[in-house]
């Protein structure tokens, strides 16, 4: 099967549930999973119609676990002294993972690992999915499922909590018009706030070249 025809299937199966979703449950929080997620979650807001603080991809927070599990293994460090941030397309190619802004105890990670450890972490952070699907013919396990839970918890208990999802942004980073990672609170009515961080004119660069990949899957879509 062609990755278009895989696209299309999983389109079409996108547009029934999220309709059927709504027809059933009119106030839902749309929370897509299938991939090419940024795609996907892009199709339900062209849609649906819901407005877009309800309809959340998810790939930023999997991807941040990863990412600071790989933190971790590097620094030797337990996890919980670790924080990171993966935005981006949800893909090998459009990850981006903010090295330059992830600390162990508000210590730069920079201050413990040279420059090639840290692109090593960078690297094994985007090629995550597509190692555990090598190795197990699938990723979608355990840690898909814990990372949507998270984001339901930030939702159902109005933590206020940043998580990386694929929000619609217009003009949000420069960008419009695609879904794709970006740090957004959670709460009760779903992405409550689009954060734009500052970022250097690397992370720029990255993150509308991933925009642009994005944008190049969106084409495919047939609405
Ligand atoms: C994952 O990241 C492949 O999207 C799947 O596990």
């Amino acid at each position: 099967m062609t990755r278009e025809e895989l696209i299309g299937i999983n389109a079409g199966i996108v547009k029934t549930v999220s309709a059927n979703l709504i027809k059933h449950s009119p106030n839902t929080i749309i929370i897509v999973v299938s991939n090419p997620m940024d795609t996907m979650t892009y199709l339900v807001h062209k849609t649906t119609g819901l407005p877009k603080n309800r309809i959340i991809g998810m790939g930023g927070a999997l991807d941040s676990a990863r990412f600071k599990y790989r933190l971790a293994e590097a620094l030797g460090a337990p996890i919980s002294d670790v924080e990171g941030m993966v935005i981006g397309g949800h893909s090998d190619t459009g990850m981006v993972p903010l090295i330059g802004k992830a600390v162990r105890n508000s210590v730069s990670v920079s201050e413990f690992l040279s420059e090639e450890r840290m692109q090593q972490v960078v690297e094994e952070t985007k090629v995550g999915g597509a190692t555990l699907t090598k190795l197990l013919g699938t990723s979608a396990w355990y840690a898909p499922g814990a990372a949507v839970s998270a984001m339901v918890q930030a939702i159902a208990c109005d933590t206020k909590k940043i998580f990386p999802c694929s929000a619609l942004l217009a003009g949000e980073f420069g960008l419009s018009d695609l879904a794709i990672g970006v740090p957004c609170v959670l709460g009760a009515n779903g992405i409550e706030k689009i954060v734009e961080i500052s970022l250097s004119d690397v992370e720029k660069t990255k993150l509308a070249e991933s925009a642009e990949g994005v944008k190049k899957t969106n084409s495919l879509l047939e609405f």
